[in-house]
C-alpha cells in the first residue's frame, strides 16, 4: 500500500483534481454539489492508473491531467447516479452523505449531469489536438452505452434473478472495467503508445477491471462500513447476483485471483513500469476499502 501512497503523493493527483474547482461556490449551488461528492476521500485509482499507464511510455504533461481529471469527473458522476433511490439507493459515499440525502433526487440527478458534461468541456484544454479524436472516441466507447451504461443497465435488469457467473462477468467487464480499460488506454495514447501496446492496456485495464470488482463486492459482504466510506450489505439488501453472493467469498476469491495471474502475465509484456502495476496487484487483491 505504501509504495501506492507515495505514487499517488508524488504524482499530485489530488492537487490536481482539486485544481477543476473554484475555492467557495456557494452552499448547494450545482459547482457545490460537484465539489463536495468529487473532493470527498477516495482512492483515486482511476487517475493513477491514467498516469501510470502514460509513463509506461513517456513523461507526465499537462494533458495527462486533464484526461486523469476528465476520467475521475465521469467516474465521480456515475458513484451519484449509481447511488440515486432509482438504482442502489446508497445513503453514504466516500465517507459522506449522498447528495441525494442531503438535498434531493433532482440536485443528485443535475449534479451528476454536470460532472459528466463537465468532463466532456475539460477534454476541449487538451493540447495534442492531433489525437483528440482518438481520445474522445475512447472516452465515449467506455463511458457511454457500449460501455459502463451498458454494466449499469445489466446490473440493474439483474436485480431480483439469480444470474450465472457469465452474466455477473459481463456485468462487471462493462459497469466497472470499461473506465479501468479507459484509464490504460487513454494514458497510453498521451504517453505515445502503438496500436499494439494500446491493446495490451486495454487487455490489463480489463483484469484489473475484475479485479477491482470482486474485491469490491467481497467488501460489500465482509467490509467495514467506515474504513469504505459506503454501507456494507447493499448488494443483498437489492437482492444483486455479485460473485461472492452467488459463489460465495472464497470461491470468488479464486476467481480473482486467476485473473491476478492473467494479469500478471500481461504486465510482462509490458515495456516499462511494471513494477508499479506489479505492486498494484498486490494492493487491489488485498485492499479493505
Ligand atoms: C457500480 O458498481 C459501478 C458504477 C458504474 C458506479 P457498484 O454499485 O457495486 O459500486 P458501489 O459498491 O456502489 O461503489
Ligand atoms: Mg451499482
Ligand atoms: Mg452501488
Ligand atoms: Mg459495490
Amino acid at each position: 500500500m505504501n509504495f501506492i501512497k507515495e505514487e499517488f503523493e508524488r504524482l499530485k493527483i489530488e492537487d490536481n483534481v482539486k485544481k477543476i474547482f473554484s475555492p467557495d461556490p456557494p452552499e448547494f449551488s450545482i459547482e457545490w454539489g460537484m465539489k463536495y461528492i468529487t473532493l470527498s476521500p477516495s482512492k483515486r485509482i482511476r487517475p493513477l492508473l491514467l498516469l501510470e499507464s502514460n509513463l509506461v511510455f513517456n513523461e507526465i504533461d499537462d494533458d495527462s491531467y486533464i484526461l486523469a481529471n476528465s476520467l475521475e469527473l465521469i467516474h465521480t458522476y456515475s458513484l451519484v447516479h449509481d447511488d440515486l433511490p432509482c438504482m442502489d439507493d446508497d445513503d453514504f459515499r466516500r465517507g459522506a452523505t449522498t447528495l441525494h440525502k442531503l438535498k434531493n433526487e433532482a440536485y443528485a440527478v443535475l449534479v451528476g449531469d454536470a460532472l459528466l458534461t463537465k468532463a466532456f468541456g475539460l477534454l476541449s484544454e487538451y493540447s495534442k489536438t492531433d489525437r483528440l479524436p482518438a481520445i474522445l472516441d475512447v472516452f465515449y466507447a467506455k463511458s457511454g452505452d457500449k460501455g459502463m451504461i451498458k454494466g449499469q443497465i445489466l446490473d440493474m435488469e439483474g436485480e431480483n434473478r439469480k444470474l450465472s457467473i457469465d452474466e455477473i462477468l459481463l456485468i462487471n467487464k462493462n459497469k466497472t472495467a470499461s473506465l479501468i480499460e479507459l484509464a490504460f488506454i487513454s494514458g497510453g495514447i498521451n504517453g505515445g503508445a502503438s496500436q499494439e501496446e494500446l491493446e495490451l492496456l486495454q487487455n490489463i485495464g480489463e483484469k484489473i477491471g475484475h479485479i477491482f470488482q470482486i474485491q469490491d463486492d467481497i467488501l460489500d459482504i465482509i467490509g467495514d462500513q467506515k474504513e469504505l466510506g459506503k454501507k456494507v450489505g447493499s448488494d443483498s439488501d437489492k437482492n444483486k447476483s455479485s460473485l461472492p453472493l452467488v459463489l460465495g467469498v472464497e470461491k470468488a476469491r479464486e476467481v480473482l485471483l486467476t485473473f491476478k495471474a492473467e494479469a500478471l502475465a500481461l504486465i510482462g509484456a509490458l515495456p516499462s513500469n511494471k513494477e508499479f502495476f506489479i505492486k498494484l496487484l498486490d494492493f487491489l487483491e488485498s485492499r479493505a476499502k
